[in-house]
């Protein structure tokens, strides 16, 4: 039988470089808090429990894991006396888990599932220590990984500690390290706080293990993976790097980005084979999109679903709640809000669609509008199959517009159409012949006297 898996996720640092109310690690990174990005990939590695590391300076850090995790997942180190302090702080809620610890940052948001299984499952299988290195291109700052004539991983020291012949070594600790929980406390328990820093240096558990008989193992892993954000320059940066493997993941699947650089995806965003995505295109969280669809420039999309071969854009904005069925055509400047368009329903210009069904084969003209909030509360407005919503309509929700039924350009819809009617709620035209030259005659009579 496999053993036991935990995860510790270390988030109390103070962030202070990020100049934010917002705690460092509730920052998204493809619109996913990184937090959340360390979270999920400890649980999709097996970690059945994962207990998060906060400071007493950041109970939003705390609100967010219990509602991630539920109530025990949360462990309070104040005040923060370095990483083995902050490893120790999780012990009691760890309380009677048997089994392997995976201690990972909040901070570092892009080490992969895949990797995180690798160390559980050499840890496992040799025993030990497992530490997830990676070579740098340049090492200052990060501890240094020092083997011994066997190349056997002897210690880790920090690069404020390092002698000069250490700081040439290029293999890096990323952070990442996994012990047999009880070994993992215990060792714990005898680190000091003799270093450069005067904190409680988490790496020491290597030299300690070693002497106490646990050796230590080495997986190389890439730099991009151990990437941690402590700036809002280092968030550029790993958004840049999520972007750019979201990029080429969507290509690989099979879509079309005309730009790629241009087209912003988030964690979530699920795209089929045969979409083609035109530049500068921005995706928040919840899109989904079916084969053959067209996105056009210029669309802010989230929280939408776009059906097969659906058209959208250019400069469209879908919002939360928005469902497109196939073939349905949305175009330039139409907002659509909470909405459902049946097949080959059409908004083609100039649009805003808020808390509305609108049935197949639909078409709402240039500039039809849903009037859908009084300023207190929002309502409905349902349109039927093959209804024809003429331009400049205003749907004063909440309306039907039965199947098959016309409005008027210019109408005020306030009650609801029957199927097969046509409503026309506007003031009715007047010619008035030959007003305009006697208006003329009159002005140009008062101008010359
Ligand atoms: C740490 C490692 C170093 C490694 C580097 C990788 C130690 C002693 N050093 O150094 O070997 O190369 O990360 O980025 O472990 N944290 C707490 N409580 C604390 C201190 C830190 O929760 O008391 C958290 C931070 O929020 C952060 C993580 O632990 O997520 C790492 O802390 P940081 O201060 O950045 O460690 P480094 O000096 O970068
Ligand atoms: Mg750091």
């Amino acid at each position: 039988m496999s053993r036991a898996r935990a995860a510790i996720v270390l988030a109390a640092g103070q962030g202070t470089r990020m100049k934010s109310d917002l705690p460092k690690v509730l920052h998204k990174v493809g619109g996913r808090a990184m937090l959340d990005w360390t979270i999920a990939a400890a649980q999709g590695a097996g970690a059945q429990r994962v207990v998060v590391v906060t400071g007493a300076h950041a109970p939003q850090v705390g609100e967010h894991a219990i509602k991630a995790l539920g109530a025990g997942s949360l462990a309070i180190q104040d005040p923060p006396l370095g990483t083995a302090h902050a490893v120790r702080a999780a012990e009691a809620a760890l309380a009677g888990f048997d089994g392997d610890v995976i201690v990972l940052y909040g901070d570092a948001p892009f080490v992969p599932r895949e990797r995180i299984e690798e160390i559980f499952a050499l840890r496992a299988a040799k025993g030990g220590i497992a530490v997830l290195g990676f070579e740098a291109r340049d090492p200052t700052g990060y501890g240094r990984l020092i083997a011994d004539g066997d190349g056997a991983l002897e210690r880790i020291v920090e690069h404020k500690d390092a002698g000069e012949a250490e700081r040439t070594v290029k293999l890096c600790n990323s952070g990442v390290l996994c012990a047999d929980a009880r070994v993992l406390f215990q060792l714990l328990s005898l680190v000091k706080n003799e270093n450069a820093k005067g904190e409680y240096y988490l790496t020491d558990i290597v030299a300690l293990g070693r002497s106490a008989g646990f050796a230590s193992q080495v997986v190389v892993g890439a730099e991009a993976d151990a990437l941690g954000v402590n700036s809002r320059a280092e968030l550029a940066a790993a958004e840049a790097v999520f972007q750019d493997r979201a990029r080429a993941a969507a290509m690989e699947a099979g879509v079309t980005l005309i730009d790629p650089a241009s087209v912003f995806f988030s964690h979530d965003t699920e795209i089929a084979s045969d979409v083609v995505i035109e530049p500068g295109v921005f995706f928040g969280p919840g899109v989904r999109i079916a084969r053959g669809a067209r996105i056009k420039a210029f669309c802010h999309i989230e929280g939408a679903e776009i059906g097969e071969g659906a058209n959208v854009g250019p400069s469209a904005r879908l919002r939360p709640g928005t469902r497109l069925g196939a073939n349905v055509k949305i175009g330039n400047f139409v907002e659509i809000k909470n909405a459902t368009f049946g097949p080959k329903a059409q908004a083609k210009h100039l649009s805003y669609v808020g808390d509305a069904d609108i049935g197949a084969r639909a078409n709402l003209g240039c500039g039809a509008i849903t009037c859908n909030y009084d300023g207190f509360d929002k309502y409905r407005t349902t349109i039927g199959e093959d209804a024809f919503i003429g331009s400049d309509t205003a749907l004063v929700a909440p309306v039907t517009v039965g199947a098959r039924a016309y409005t008027g350009s210019g109408s005020v819809i306030t009650k609801d159409v029957p199927d097969d009617a046509l409503a026309v709620a506007r003031g009715r035209q007047h010619n008035l012949e030959g007003w305009v030259k006697k208006f003329r005659a009159k002005k140009q009579a008062g101008k010359n006297e």
